[in-house]
């Protein structure tokens, strides 16, 4: 089902690329990160172009909550005492300084995306103390932050944490605008990166710097990005007839991390977050539908989708250059699940980088993705590896769970064929689609979530659907099986 967002935004096409070209930057992806970047720079009279793959902002933009806010969860007690206090202060900074951004040219370009300001809150129906003392680090950072108890949530909670002056918007209507008047090409995926030039099917770009803010770098090497994040879902449900709320809301505790947001006369309720390949059992709108039903009785649900993050080892987003080797290349991705905030603050340093060469210290601070490279840092790069390396043996020792005879209408799942374990699906007529069980990145086991009826890899989160075509990175090619194979 469509998001809120897309099912209320029509975006104009833009052409795909169909010759070389030349430009001072080119930017990697057309999503909130991409446009911001391409934005910012052409202000300042920089001659940028935008490679999309698809559509601008069929991407995580349209599936976002579209929080516009500093508090990422419970992070600054974590940022001061593991990094100290330059590294939370350039943190609270760039995010505070990118709700002020987005204001602005809201304003400036009259756009009407129901930008309004607003407090966000954590709440805890458990653990308070953990509360008060991330409402203290916060304000000690110059951040207005303050400990609470009163909420509008539909029960009493143990405490809450409160940031004054955040946002929320509507992403698609303020992506569509600040798109408009920029140079953007549309289904033109770049098949291939090497120095000052990017190759699409039918058409190139050689550009002086190249910023990656394509969600998920698709290029292994270098940088290493796959060795850095796990991408995890989340989902959410849209109700109506709720009550609206002033503040946006996230719970910390482990079994009661529910979302709320309201948007317009809806209500964004989310939470059933997993890593991505990791719901073989399913439920997670079910789950929603019950506790909205629960805390809201009469409401209605209207919307139901959700939503893929690239989550980094650490919390804090991979901002700066892309690699030692590549001084050109920029990267912006690992925003965790705070997409709105950390485009715009991507987007600021990165211009920035580019319009003034300042150091990278100084632009990049903590989110450089210097901070870990793969030989000094291997010991950090161990659960996520750990993770990988599990997979990639089940792909070798884990029979198949269970017979394509066995599999009920609408389901899908991995199942013993000719001996093969391979991907299938039942549709609602019968019809059975195989599919490789194999993930084309790096070859992990997919595994079949049944909440969004595709296959799912658990190493790295690529996605594809019930006919093997990829839906999300880092793998670039589907799973379809050859036409021998495939007995459909
Ligand atoms: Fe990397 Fe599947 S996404 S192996």
């Amino acid at each position: 089902m469509k998001s809120l967002w897309m099912d209320e935004t029509e975006i104009q096409d833009f052409p795909m690329l169909m010759q070389d070209i030349t430009v001072d930057v080119a930017v990697v992806g057309g999503g909130m990160a991409g446009i911001l970047t391409a934005y910012l720079l052409k202000e300042q009279g920089v001659h940028v172009a935008v490679l999309e793959a698809d559509r601008i902002g069929g991407g995580q933009t349209g599936k976002t909550t579209a929080k516009i806010t500093s508090q990422h969860g419970v992070i600054y007690q974590k940022l001061l005492s593991k990094h100290g206090r330059e590294a939370a202060e350039k943190y609270s900074l760039e995010n505070q300084k990118a709700i002020d951004r987005y204001e602005k040219i809201v304003q400036d370009r009259q756009i009407a995306c129901g930008f309004v300001r607003c407090p966000a809150y954590l709440y805890t129906l458990e653990a308070p103390e953990l509360l008060k003392e991330e409402a203290e680090c916060a304000a000690g950072l110059s951040i207005e932050a303050s400990f609470t108890k009163e909420t509008e949530l539909p029960f009493q909670v143990a405490g809450a944490v409160r940031f004054e002056n955040q946002a929320r918007f509507h992403p698609l209507l303020f992506l569509e605008a600040a798109a408009r008047d920029l140079a953007v090409y549309e289904h033109s995926r770049v098949l291939q990166a090497e120095g000052d030039r990017l190759v699409t099917e039918n058409g190139s770009v050689r550009a002086k710097k190249i910023v990656f803010a394509c969600h998920y770098p698709f290029l292994n090497m270098p940088g290493y990005y796959f060795m850095r994040m796990h991408q995890e879902r989340s989902y959410v449900v849209g109700l109506e007839q709720v009550p609206e709320l002033e503040g946006m809301y996230l719970g910390v505790d482990r079994e009661q991390a529910w979302s709320f947001r309201s948007a317009g006369e809806y209500l964004l309720f989310g939470g059933g977050g997993h890593r991505t390949g990791e719901n073989r059992t399913g439920g997670k709108y079910e789950l929603l539908r019950r506790k909205a039903a629960e805390f809201y009785p009469g409401s209605r649900v209207r919307y139901q989708w959700s939503a893929q993050d690239c989550m980094p080892m650490d919390q804090i987003p991979y901002i700066g250059r892309f690699s030692a080797e590549t001084p050109d290349w920029y990267a912006a991705t690992g925003f965790g699940k705070w997409g709105m905030s950390s485009s715009m603050a991507a987007a600021g340093m990165i211009t920035e980088s580019i319009l003034e060469e300042e150091d990278d210290g100084k632009v990049f601070g903590i989110f450089s993705p210097q901070r870990f490279t793969p030989r000094a840092s291997a010991g950090n790069f161990c659960k996520d590896s750990v993770h990988a390396v599990k997979d990639l043996s089940r792909r070798i020792f884990t029979p198949g769970r269970s017979d394509l005879e066995e599999l009920p209408v609408g389901h899908g799942g991995i199942v013993e064929y000719d001996g093969e374990k391979v991907g299938a699906y039942r549709d609602e007529e019968g019809e059975i689609y195989l599919v490789s069980a194999k993930c084309p990145h790096l070859g992990c086991q997919l595994e079949w979530n049944p909440d969004e009826k595709c296959f799912e890899c658990p190493c790295h989160g690529s996605r594809f659907d019930h006919m093997g075509h990829c839906v999300d990175g880092p793998a670039q090619t589907g799973i379809a099986l050859t036409q021998e194979e495939d007995s459909h």
